[in-house]
């Protein structure tokens, strides 16, 4: 490994005591490499504007940069063990090309800021990937609760209930990935402050141009403390995941719907065949096995919460504790981007098997609608609702899923689904 930046003589280095250190620290640094890369450019830029670094000096800093992130781009420069992290490895490289210059480039600044705004850059980065992903999977669902209308019978307690429709359900989803949207797009902007120039915790004696860097990085804002830029640690990865596991509880029910529905018992819906696997011993089997991947991605979001609110028991400043939050937001943000980005073309493609869903709704599921007429007439609600009960069946019969669809005009439901509600809603979030 090269010497590590805070090595000064009299202290010894044991590769053992180095190892537990660093853990695998230097590959995950890799994930957000790029985002350490721009940030130090931002930096150089900031330190010129106050003459730490003369012109020429920041030109070749920046020359060097550049040539950093190409070369890692294409592989001719490999983050790995030979460096302490990937903070190390930028001024390390920036000194064996420019020497004095590559120096200076930590001047004003601490791994625990950079640290910060690198997985801060990178956190936007995947807010804004997750808002994509929730907005695709509802103009899907939009797009079908639009263009077709099937009677899908309507459970509560996994019991037969009342008559609902494919189109309730698209718009129900639909209507639950634009929450995801919206909650991701706050979430966004709630983080979207600049902690480089906080140093390591307490700021520094330099006036650092930290609106500058805040521009040049493209925040909204500076995260003006420094004891706040280190409080924010692990909280704002906190409040990233909360917004990932939003859209991935949502994916768990649907997949739920689908593993449920794709049964023979069920039989209503049918997977596109790319979408199921089959099995290594039973020539017989086509297995959901994505649909179910999809319900057990939540389970990685959760447990990298848990794990970085475990870590946060901590007093404030900088601890090395926090760098093992590191691999579990990776974890967490992989595993839910991963699923979420299936969804669009799952969902734009799953066929409903009409006869199945037609032969699943029995005439007792009419009694509500046949209580709430008896009702609307001027029959008290109760009396109806025990007369419906007493003859539920008879209740239903000569009844249709279509009528019952076309009567409940309940603003939402089925017959006034106010689709331009949520399509408008949709449209506001690219804007
Ligand atoms: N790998 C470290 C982390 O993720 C970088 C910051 C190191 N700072 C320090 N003071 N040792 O937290």
């Amino acid at each position: 490994m090269t010497d590590p930046l805070w090595h000064k003589s009299g202290t010894r280095i044991d590769a053992r005591i180095m190892r537990f250190l660093g853990q695998d620290d230097v590959i995950l640094d890799r994930e957000f490499f790029l985002h350490d890369i721009a940030a130090s450019h931002a930096h150089v830029e900031g330190l010129a504007s106050i003459g730490v670094v003369n012109a020429s000096e920041a030109q070749a800093l920046t020359r060097e940069l550049a040539a950093l992130a190409d070369d890692f781009n294409s592989g001719v420069f490999v983050l790995d063990e030979r460096f302490e992290d990937g903070h190390s490895a930028i001024e390390a490289r920036l000194t064996e090309r420019l020497g004095d210059a590559g120096r200076k480039v930590h001047t004003g600044r601490s791994r625990n800021d950079q640290v910060l705004v690198a997985t801060r850059l990178w956190l936007k980065e995947r807010l804004a990937s997750l808002i994509e992903h929730c907005r695709a999977i509802a103009s899907v669902c939009l797009e079908r609760a639009a263009c077709e209308s099937l009677p899908l019978p309507g459970y509560t307690h996994l019991q037969r209930a009342v008559v609902s429709s494919t189109a309730m359900w698209f718009a129900g989803f639909a209507e639950s990935f634009i929450d995801d949207a919206t909650r991701a797009r706050d979430t966004l902007a709630w983080i979207d402050a600049n902690p480089l120039g906080t140093a390591a915790g307490y700021g520094v004696n330099l006036k650092l141009d930290r609106e500058h860097t805040t521009r040049a990085l493209g925040f909204a804002r500076m995260q003006v403390n420094p004891v706040a830029a280190q409080l924010s640690r692990g909280k704002f990865e906190i409040a990233v995941l909360e917004a990932f596991g939003s859209a991935l509880l949502d994916l768990r029910r649907l997949a739920w719907d689908l593993s449920l529905f794709t049964t023979v018992e069920f039989n209503f819906v049918s997977l596109p065949p790319q979408y199921t696997t089959g099995s290594s011993i039973m020539p017989n089997k086509r297995n959901p096995d994505v649909v179910e991947l999809l319900r057990a991605s939540y389970a990685s979001v959760a447990a990298a919460r848990t794990e970085i609110e475990q870590l946060l028991s901590l007093p404030s400043g900088y601890q090395r504790d926090l760098q093992f939050s590191k691999g579990s937001i990776f974890h967490g943000v992989r595993h839910g981007l991963g699923a979420l980005e299936l969804v669009p073309d799952l969902l734009a493609h799953l066929q409903w098997n009409e006869s199945a869903m037609r032969a699943a709704i029995e005439p007792q599921m009419y009694a509500t609608d046949a209580a709430i007429e008896q009702a609307a007439s001027g029959v008290p609600f109760r009396d109806a609702y025990r007369a419906a009960a007493e003859e539920a069946a008879a209740a239903g019969q000569g009844r249709t899923p279509e009528q019952s669809l076309a009567a409940r005009v309940s603003p939402g439901a089925h017959a006034d689904l106010r689709l331009d509600e949520l399509r408008q809603r949709l449209d506001a979030l690219s804007a």
